[in-house]
């Protein structure tokens, strides 16, 4: 780690912003899985236990600038509170305004005491791609230069330019990274350090155009990238292959195509599903079939990879010795499409090589099947985990700390 974290600072006393990544699963008000909260958890503790006063902020969802109530950090605040077993003073905005009186409120603190910011994506300046827009909202979130100590350990946002990730650190003299961020770094750092034999990535999810530079990035580097999902799809097309209604989208195409055109010397890493389960389109819950790959037919759906690839990929994945998997093998949410991924998920468990798990299905499939405990690294970050990899271990909003 080549940027300063908490291990660095003395935090007692101060006042501290620590942007999280609570940008959690709700449902009617409820928060259906609090991985992430947890996650923060060691370094709240952490401050709380040097004496510090804790201010923390995070984005949920994706409100786009406006106060949407689903969004609202709110749930969080309580959650948060029962796991710290300590109140966590919750504020309906996350700057001055006629919502909140954060500079007043961050006056009364005393060390110990946990105050939760509401979603900074409720302010446009948050996300803004202007540059003067973006660092004026970041100024009043930083109440001017009123905090000491900024921690970021929002790991699942540290691939965003955005004010409170990034531009923020130029209103806090001190900035740092949380003890999540360092330890994802350390983590995830050692698959760029990986030997390329016996080391294999297994990719999926809808789209090959958000993953294209991360299987640049791993083609040269790994013995094996197993394709599965829509992403799988969308190689077939590309193939000349027919896929019937199954979902692939034009970026996807053209990215699957510029992957077979300039990576040729790589391609024989590039392993697809060698059979599909597929539905037939309007069909209820009714007709489904398993079929080789070049069986699909106009009007049926491929959901899943199918059971002979199941067994191949499972197969690999028990033989490496380091393995990273990032996204379904298929329609996860909707059983029995969800076989695939639970299959890779079994695998991964099994694995006895070093194993890394990131991104929202992968890592609900791990947890579903009570597995987590068997991976070496489930990471909280889905495109930052696969930014951090196609950047070789840089992400935006960790360059900006200070160096050690
Ligand atoms: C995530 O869930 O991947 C992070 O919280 C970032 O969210 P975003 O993709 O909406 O920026």
């Amino acid at each position: 780690m080549d940027r300063k974290t908490l291990a660095d600072v003395d935090a007692s006393g101060k006042l501290c912003f620590v942007r999280v990544d609570f940008n959690v699963p709700v449902e009617d008000g409820e928060i259906t899985d609090d991985t992430r909260i947890v996650a923060a958890l060691p370094t709240i503790k952490h401050l709380r236990e040097a004496g510090a006063r804790v201010v923390l902020a995070s984005h949920l969802g994706r409100p786009k600038g406006r106060r949407v109530d689903k969004h609202s950090l709110s749930p969080c605040a309580n959650r948060l509170e029962r796991l710290l077993r300590h109140p966590v003073k919750f504020l309906d905005d996350c700057i001055d305004s006629d919502y909140a009186d954060v500079s007043g409120t961050v006056d009364g603190t005393k060390p110990g005491d946990v105050v939760l910011l509401e979603n900074t994506r409720f302010h446009a300046g948050e996300e803004s791609k202007k540059p003067k827009q973006m660092l004026a909202f970041a100024k009043k979130l930083a109440l001017g230069g009123k905090y000491d100590l900024y921690v970021n350990d929002a790991f699942g946002t540290c691939h965003r330019e955005h004010a409170s990730m990034y531009g923020i650190t130029q209103f806090i003299d001190t900035c740092v990274a949380g003890r999540l961020v360092a330890q994802e770094v350390i983590m995830l750092g050692r698959l760029l350090a990986a030997p390329r034999r016996g080391f294999v990535a297994v990719l999926g999810g809808a789209k090959v155009d958000d993953k294209i530079g991360v299987v640049r990035a791993l083609l040269p580097r790994l013995d094996k990238l197993l394709v599965g999902g829509a992403m799988a799809w969308a190689f077939f097309k590309a193939r000349g292959l027919e896929i019937g209604r199954s979902l692939c989208t034009a970026e996807s195409l053209a990215a699957a195509e510029d992957i077979l055109t300039r990576e040729k010397e790589h391609l024989s890493k590039l392993v697809l599903p060698v059979d599909v389960h597929m539905k037939r389109v309007n069909a209820g819950e009714g007709e489904t079939k398993r079929v080789p790959y070049f069986h699909i037919r106009p009007g049926w759906d491929a959901l899943d990879i199918g059971p002979e690839t199941m067994r191949t990929y499972a197969d690999t994945v028990l033989r490496a010795k380091t393995v990273f998997w990032n996204g379904p093998m298929g329609l996860f949410e909707k059983p029995p499409f969800d076989q695939g991924t639970l299959s890779v998920a079994e695998a991964m468990g099994a694995c006895p090589g070093y194993n890394v798990v990131g991104g929202g299905d992968s890592v609900a499939a791990v947890t579903q099947m009570g597995l987590a405990d068997k991976i070496d690294h489930v990471s909280t970050g889905g495109g930052a985990s696969l930014e951090f990899i196609e950047n070789k271990g840089k992400l935006p909003a960790i360059e900006v700390l200070d160096p050690s």
